[in-house]
């Protein structure tokens, strides 16, 4: 039987609220280059991806051109007002086989979580990258509450590894308001997921002090 296509569909249509600054921070460089581009390139680079597509802001057309010169991501895709949005409007470009969702503001992705990905996918609806909880985790809020037992706790990252019409279902069976990312909305329609060994190099680049630590590590 022939290998289903996988495609990387890259969600880089935020405005990076938190990080603030003129340019959103998926366009902003790290280690000489655009933070999107890293994460283009890294998918691109994995010889199981078939394609990569990049979702983008409707204003952002211009950065999104400069920061990927040169590199094969087909038609941009205009993203939504929210990440949901963005990833719906994705799958619909994106049609039929694997699909690893992930976010442009995660630009080092070491090839071997992509191969425990889709290994995974072979016996499971999905499969996503995790990290153990190495804080103390409590409730509350000026108070300290109940403390939370961090043992069960994990970080989950992306790429997120789906059949495109298994998160579509998900996507129709769960709705998308609260999603913050496609397992949640997976496990919201009873599908399962499975967890397999997350990277530190697959930080959120989130604040000023992310990229200081991404400057520093590279
Ligand atoms: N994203 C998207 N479409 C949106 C919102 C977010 O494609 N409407 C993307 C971002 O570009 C990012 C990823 O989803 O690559 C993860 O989101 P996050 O880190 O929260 O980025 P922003 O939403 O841009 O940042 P902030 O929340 O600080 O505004
Ligand atoms: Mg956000």
């Amino acid at each position: 039987m022939a290998e289903e296509r996988t495609t990387a569909l890259i969600v880089a249509a935020g405005t990076g609220e938190r990080l603030g600054g003129d340019v959103p921070k998926q366009y902003r460089a790290v280690g000489g280059k655009p933070v999107l581009r890293w994460a283009v390139e890294a998918m691109a680079r994995h010889p199981l991806v078939d394609q990569v597509r990049v979702v983008i802001g409707s204003e952002q057309h211009e950065l999104a051109r400069t920061a990927l010169e040169g590199l094969d991501v087909g038609d941009l895709i205009e993203g939504g007002a929210e990440r949901a949005d963005s990833v719906l409007r994705g799958l619909a470009a994106v049609g039929d086989g694997r699909v690893l969702v992930h976010d442009a503001a995660r630009p080092f992705c070491p090839p071997d979580v992509i191969d425990r990905l889709l290994g995974a996918l072979g016996g499971h609806d999905g499969a996503v990258p995790v990290l153990p909880v190495s804080d103390t985790i409590a409730k509350g809020d000026r108070i300290l509450d109940a403390p939370v037992d961090r043992a069960r706790l994990l970080r989950v990252q992306t790429p997120q590894a789906f059949h495109v019409e298994d998160l579509l279902y998900a996507y129709e069976e769960a709705g998308r308001r609260p999603a913050t990312d496609e397992s949640t909305v997976m496990l919201a329609a009873g599908l399962q997921v499975a967890a397999v060994a997350g990277d530190p190099m697959l930080e959120k680049l989130t604040t000023a002090a992310d990229w200081e630590r991404a400057e520093a590590i590279l």
